[in-house]
């Protein structure tokens, strides 16, 4: 496994696993086989629903705490000092842990600063070993590293070979903030899985497509935190330690840049109109959930 070192001298494997879109049921089986397979990163969210299942997995696992890096995520509607505060301490109780390695904001939209002022006052009383951001552009990450007590640690965007964040990174270097990628394959949208250029550097090295990228993202010293709900795939994903991309191979791939999302842009007026409306259609379900419990 490599080891990155994060801007406050903590160290995080460069290899985890994500649960987004694990469900429930299937949740714990898939983490307790990812800590099987020897990951020790863990990449979960608050809106993901499963940070119970997560918890029960690691608690059953035997592993000591020490070793697994454990990463959640604050949603939008718990944003503000308070709500941020008090939802984290939640996160932890349904995680079964008295401290996070990372936390990050999920979503660059709402009262997203009173949010990070909480992120740092846990830090500071140890429950966070890290806090960053996810999902904010270039501008926003210098505006919030700019104008916060503590500088992020992580900045979890879509980085994959048709979004690969080039520019970008270059000014995350600058700031000395990690670059983390969601979606490392891109969830195999664009035939991923299937490109040619990806085939045939794989066959140099008897490796497959999955495991070319997942190699290219470590050159590019980002932390990467594929998903596979299967075993198999997940040990597949695991193996990318033992062979290195030709400066070559690395220019080859840096020419399938299409240098766009492959899901969406944080910037568009109805993506961030979509995004407050789930805020409020949950926060309607939340109140009248409260209202019945009243009756
Ligand atoms: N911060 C954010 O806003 C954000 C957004 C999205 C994701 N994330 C995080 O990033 C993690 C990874 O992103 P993601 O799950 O969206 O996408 P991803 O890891 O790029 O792709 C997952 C998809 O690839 C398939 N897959 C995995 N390994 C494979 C292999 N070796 N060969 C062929 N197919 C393979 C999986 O299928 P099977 O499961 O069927 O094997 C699944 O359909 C998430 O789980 C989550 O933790 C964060």
């Amino acid at each position: 496994m490599n080891y990155i070192t994060l801007n406050n001298g903590v160290k995080m494997p460069q290899l985890g696993y994500g649960v987004y879109q694990v469900t429930k049921d299937e949740c714990e089986r898939c983490v307790a086989d990812a800590l099987t397979m020897g990951y020790r990163l863990i990449d979960t969210a608050q809106s993901y629903f499963n940070e119970e299942e997560v918890g029960a997995a690691i608690a059953k696992s035997g592993i000591p705490r020490e070793e697994i890096f454990l990463t959640t995520k604050v949603w939008i509607e718990h944003y503000g000092y308070d709500a941020c505060r008090a939802s984290v301490l939640e996160s932890m109780r349904k995680l079964q842990v008295d401290y996070l390695d990372l936390c990050l904001l999920h979503q660059p939209f709402g009262d997203a600063y009173g949010a990070y002022r909480a992120l740092e006052d846990l830090y500071d009383e140890g429950k966070i070993r890290a806090i960053g951001i996810s999902n904010f552009y270039t501008d926003r990450m210098i505006d919030i590293a700019s104008f916060s007590r503590i500088k992020p640690q992580i900045n979890q965007v879509e980085i994959h070979p048709h979004n690969q964040q080039i520019e970008g990174k270059t000014w995350h270097d600058k700031y000395g903030i990690q670059m983390e990628a969601w979606a490392p394959f891109g969830e195999g949208r664009g035939d991923m899985f299937d490109l040619p250029e990806l085939k045939a550097i794989g066959a140099k090295y008897g490796k497959t497509v999955a495991q070319v990228i997942l190699r290219w993202h470590l050159q590019r010293g980002i932390v990467i935190i594929p998903k596979s709900t299967h075993i198999e795939r997940m040990e597949e994903n695991f193996k990318v330690f033992d062979f290195e991309l030709t400066e070559e191979d690395m220019t080859a791939i840096a020419a399938l840049d299409k240098k766009q999302s492959s899901f969406f842009s944080h910037t568009d007026p109805n993506m961030v109109e979509w995004f407050v409306k789930m805020v409020e259609q949950r926060k309607k379900q939340h109140d009248s959930s409260k209202e019945k419990k009243n009756w």
